[in-house]
């Protein structure tokens, strides 16, 4: 498996976690809906420690014009994803949690997409596939 691979698994996977999120919000399942909030929290956590420790600095050392902001501002998107999930862990009132994990929520569905939409593509162009697969091996390895 290739880092892109790697790393689009990893979107789809939150993304289903997100969908049923949504329909325990929508039933009003509050243990439902704070069990899927920890499990998210999990996935969200390793993934952006990966991205950080392994992927964007190998995107970074490529040097292209452009791509270098994009990670820049990858970075700080996860710093308010980080604000956003210490924030809620230690709410009680249930409106505010569930403002703030769709807020939450859209912030990711927005962040993974331009990393899909935009850092991916541009990755293929100028990364070969070789290096795409040592860095796959690498995510693997600091999951
Ligand atoms: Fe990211
Ligand atoms: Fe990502």
């Amino acid at each position: 498996m290739d880092a892109i691979e790697l790393l689009t698994g990893d979107h789809d996977e939150v993304r289903r976690l997100f969908d049923q999120f949504r329909s325990a919000s929508d039933a009003d399942n509050e243990d439902q809906e704070r069990e899927l909030q920890r499990q998210i929290f999990v996935e969200l956590e390793t993934h952006t420690r990966i991205e950080e420790d392994v992927f964007y600095p190998a995107v970074k050392e490529l040097g292209v014009d452009g791509l270098t902001e994009t990670v820049a501002e990858g970075i700080q998107e996860h710093h308010v994803v980080k604000v956003l999930m210490r924030e809620i862990e230690d709410l009680s009132d249930h409106s505010v949690f569930k403002a703030k994990m769709t807020v939450l929520i859209e912030n990711v569905e927005h962040h993974a997409e331009e990393e899909e939409s935009d850092i991916f593509p541009q990755l293929r162009e100028h990364m070969g596939q070789e290096r795409l697969d040592e860095l796959g091996d690498q995510l693997a390895a600091a999951k």
